[in-house]
């Protein structure tokens, strides 16, 4: 893989680093930012050997397919609002897939920031964050499903990439930098305004499960379980997914009408009748 030069004409890009294997650029973005490297470090890897996924889950990345890049960046916010990065980064990472190269592409988020094309899952975003007394850096991480033909079994039924959908492969030096262009946009916002208001209808607009019933599981339920299908539901009642409020929190309404704001640090979402 090669890097666009004007990659570099994005605000939040000032250095790149790229791998042509690594372990995970999270783990690698970290150990920059734990060595002081500088704010807008962006690191790429063609392939990963130990790529992550949220709660523990691995996330499959194959080489000379997938995008797998994380952002090491040091902003001057409260450690509270990190988890709204993450959620910037789905709008953007949907927003730049959306009708790409002229397609019918049409991603939806399923919260938090899982990229769905007809349902099933072509991104995923990791955030990590090391604070002190404050914020000391925070790393987004993105894998892109771009050119993968095939998938191993477990994921078979849940996951796409973007010629999966659509047949075609796509460039993905292209696609790295419309991500990070309109991430650059979303995030000088949330830094000013140091909230997700402005960001918040545009998010509900893009989530696939809004107004949809939904199950919500403790993390423990859906450890493990690579297939959403699998996860155990017995006893769980099914509420109403309301959007997310503006600290990024999902808005469920339970039968009896109570609203309940629930965060990613602490639930999974499934919907009723598999992954959405
Ligand atoms: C998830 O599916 O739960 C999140 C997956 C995040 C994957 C990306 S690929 C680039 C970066 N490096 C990692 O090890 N993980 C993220």
């Amino acid at each position: 893989m090669r890097i666009r030069p004007d990659i570099f004409d994005i605000p939040v890009i000032n250095n790149v680093i790229l791998y042509e294997e690594t372990d995970s650029t999270n783990t690698r973005a970290k150990a920059f930012g734990d060595s002081g490297c500088v704010d807008g470090t962006l690191i790429i890897a063609d392939t990963q050997t130990a790529g992550k996924g949220r709660i523990g889950r691995s996330f499959s990345s194959p080489a000379d397919t997938g995008i797998y890049m994380s952002l090491l960046q040091r902003p001057d916010i409260e450690p509270s609002l990190v988890s709204g990065v993450t959620l910037l980064a789905a709008v953007a990472v949907a927003q730049a897939l959306t009708n790409i190269d002229g397609t019918s592409i049409l991603p939806q988020i399923k919260w938090p920031n899982d990229i769905l094309i007809d349902g099933k899952k072509a991104v995923g975003i990791l955030t990590e964050a090391s604070c002190s007394d404050k914020l000391n850096y925070i790393v987004t991480g993105i894998g892109i499903n771009v050119n993968n033909t095939s998938f191993p079994k477990e994921l078979s039924d849940t996951a796409c990439s973007l010629y999966s959908s659509c047949g075609r492969r796509f460039d993905r030096e292209t696609i790295i930098c419309r991500v990070w262009k309109l991430f650059d946009r979303y995030y000088q916002t949330f830094l000013a305004e140091q909230s997700l208001d402005f960001i918040t209808d545009t998010y509900n607009s893009l989530l696939a499960s809004y107004g949809q019933p939904v199950y919500i599981l403790p993390h423990k339920k859906a450890i493990g379980a690579q297939n959403p299908y699998l996860i155990d539901t017995t006893g769980i009642n099914p509420c109403l997914c309301m959007g997310i409020d503006s600290h990024g929190a999902l808005i469920c309404r339970h039968d009896d009408g109570r609203l309940e704001h629930v965060n990613a640090g602490e639930v999974s979402v499934r919907g009723l009748h598999g992954y959405i």
